[in-house]
């Protein structure tokens, strides 16, 4: 964060605002609709703020800036187009700690007008430091499209009865889910339809009984690392998360999309939890039980799809076995993810009917698979977790009659912005991998689909 956002009140606070021209009166307009004192000081005036000083709305000075004329105000504005005058009212705001802004001239403010989404007493503002405004407009007009027409009304209606709702919830934490349950009912709903009556009354119910007995535990897809896959649906959940507890594989720009205050706990492989992967997962679960039991909103943020190959059956099961609420928010898994970034389509009707995913994991120095059902034609194969396993996986697979010229590809940190991927045959595939000295986590694809990743793959468009 380059700026610190703040939102000025005006009322009645002296501004002043250098130059008379079209581009001095849309500032001034800003200024004036936030209730500001406006002095313009100008040797000449345009018509638009002639006519805002025949309504009353601000005082001119037609003359030359002078550097005093900034003195006692809170907010001066630099809109004379010319730079050296500009330079002039930049150093005089300085010199008496008086806020600046320059109208197309980052290097002489103090103070940037951010892109304004207005809706009443709702302001959302946008802002790129003043590097670049019309990013920030574009910005602004995707917010715009996500805020409902009748956010004004409900902003008045919830700040009328703000004290109330404050007074019937306990404590912060309380309080705050209370809040949410308001914004997630029919509430809005009732206000945009024009239904006050109504919307007073399901407040009422609300207000009257605040405390929700149980929490709810989502688990929580959290995809293989880019974090613009994520769901919206998971957005929202990680939004409203009291604590969230994640694995090796979430991202941290996929944690930065938490709810800001949310409690973050680490619970990978490093994580202090005790020794074995069964007391570890019996830990975890227990800690989600115990926030549920709290009345929190627990989130479990595991990479790619809690329900392939991420232990979300196991957790569901011990919640359901004591009777706790819980969701499951589906995440794009590793396989997609990595084909997709990699430019190979999973299936093509030339070369690969089905797909299979499967797990790579050596156990006892083996990879156990089913060998001669993986090695039939007209398939695809995504491994997972098949890194330390890839050179028994390649040749199991030509034992069983895969043919060792078969297209295979291992795609390392698929999706985030260092993605590698080798691409080799399957007899070759894991001396190529060892060689590049490949990061984990890693996916191997086996198929002739691999080979389109030359026609499609990244950098191979028109
Ligand atoms: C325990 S499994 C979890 C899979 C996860 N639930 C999913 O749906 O993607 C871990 C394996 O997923 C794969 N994986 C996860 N994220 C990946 C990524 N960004 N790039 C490549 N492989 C990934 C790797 O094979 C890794 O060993």
């Amino acid at each position: 964060m380059d700026t610190l956002p703040l939102f000025l009140h005006l009322d009645d606070q002296p501004c002043v605002v250098v130059g008379g021209g079209a581009v001095a009166a849309r500032k001034v307009e800003a200024l004036a609709r936030a209730g500001a004192r406006i002095t313009v000081v100008a040797p000449r005036i345009g018509p638009a703020i002639a006519d805002l000083e025949a309504d009353g709305r601000l005082r001119v000075e037609r003359r030359p800036f002078a550097d005093q004329d900034v003195r006692g105000a809170l907010l001066a504005i630099a809109a004379t187009g010319d730079r050296e005058v500009n330079g002039r009212v930049y150093a005089a705001c300085r010199a008496s700690g008086v806020l600046v802004n320059t109208v197309d001239d980052p290097s002489l403010c103090t103070v940037t007008f951010p892109a304004i989404v207005d809706r009443g007493p709702v302001t959302v503002a946008v802002s790129t430091g003043g590097s670049a405004p019309a990013l920030a407009r574009y910005l602004r007009e995707k917010i715009e499209q996500f805020i409902p027409s009748g956010t004004e009304r409900l902003a008045r209606f919830l700040g009328a009865r703000r004290a109330d709702i404050n007074l019937a919830a306990a404590d912060g934490r309380a309080r705050r889910r209370l809040w949410d349950r308001i914004l997630d009912g029919p509430i809005p709903d009732l206000l945009e339809s024009g239904r006050e009556e109504a919307a007073e009354e399901a407040l009422g119910r609300l207000v009257e009984s605040p405390a929700e007995t149980t929490g709810l535990v989502s688990l929580v897809g959290a995809g293989p690392g880019d974090p613009d896959l994520l769901t919206i649906k998971a957005m929202h959940t990680l939004q409203r998360a009291d604590i969230v507890y994640y694995d090796n594989l979430v991202s941290p720009a996929v944690l930065d999309r938490c709810r800001r205050d949310a409690e973050r706990v680490y619970v990978g492989k490093r994580a202090r939890l005790a020794g074995s992967r069964s007391t570890r997962q019996a830990e975890i679960n227990e800690l989600l039980l115990a926030g549920a039991r709290e009345g929190l909103r627990v989130v479990r943020l595991k990479g790619g799809d809690p329900f392939v190959f991420g232990r979300g059956g196991e957790e569901i099961e011990t919640l359901h076995e004591r009777g706790i609420a819980f969701e499951v928010v589906p995440g794009i898994t590793a396989a997609l993810g990595c084909a997709a970034y990699a430019g190979i389509p999973l299936t093509h009707r030339d070369w690969a009917q089905s797909v299979r995913f499967v797990t790579g994991h050596v156990t006892g120095g083996e990879v156990n698979l089913d060998w001669p059902e993986l090695a039939r034609p007209g398939q695809t194969l995504v491994v997972y977790m098949g890194l330390a396993g890839l050179t028994q996986l390649t040749a199991r697979l030509i034992e069983h009659g895969m043919a060792p010229e078969t297209p295979a590809a291992t795609v390392s940190r698929g999706t985030l912005p260092d993605q590698a991927v080798v691409t080799a045959d399957l007899a070759t595939l894991a001396e190529e991998v060892a060689r590049a000295r490949l990061p984990g986590p890693t996916t191997t694809i086996v198929g002739r689909v691999v080979a389109l990743r030359d026609r499609f793959g990244p950098g191979t468009g028109e």
